[in-house]
């Protein structure tokens, strides 16, 4: 089953912009978070049945300095500090994948930034069975 991709610029943005000064993106721009803790993007995601999911966050960080983020379900943090890395520059994008749990129906996937630096540039989340981010067996 593919992912569903789920655009930052589209989401519920608390101290971020949508921007486009750098390259790589996808959809229409990606979301720089303000320079401050507790700045966030929160996406709406659809699941068909309860179960654990993997939500791949796509995202850019030149500084030489980790962007750690929670990302919370639902209001509750079910990934704490997760490490968002430096990419080589603001045009170069990462992945970073978490096994999430989500509920049948409607979920709110929170990605928080935990330091005063806020987050890295986030361009979209993917979400997938957790057998997505898993090589096949056979
Ligand atoms: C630069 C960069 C932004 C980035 C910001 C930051 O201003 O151009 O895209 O968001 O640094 O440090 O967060």
């Amino acid at each position: 089953l593919a992912a569903t991709d789920y655009q930052a610029e589209d989401a519920t943005i608390a101290q971020g912009t949508v921007a486009t000064n750098h390259t790589g993106y996808t959809g229409t721009g990606f979301v720089d978070y303000t320079n401050v803790k507790g700045s966030s993007v929160e996406f709406t995601v659809s699941a068909a049945s309860a179960g654990t999911a993997s939500v791949t966050l796509r995202y850019a960080n030149g500084t030489a300095t980790d962007r750690p983020m929670d990302i919370s379900v639902g209001g509750t943090v079910v990934a704490s500090g997760v490490s968002f890395p430096a990419t080589a520059d603001w045009n170069t994008w990462a992945t970073k994948s978490v096994n999430v749990p989500l509920a049948e129906g409607t979920n709110k996937i929170r990605a928080t930034a935990t330091t005063a630096n806020g987050g890295p540039n986030l361009d979209r989340i993917s979400v997938g069975t957790a057998a997505d981010t898993q090589a096949p067996t056979r």
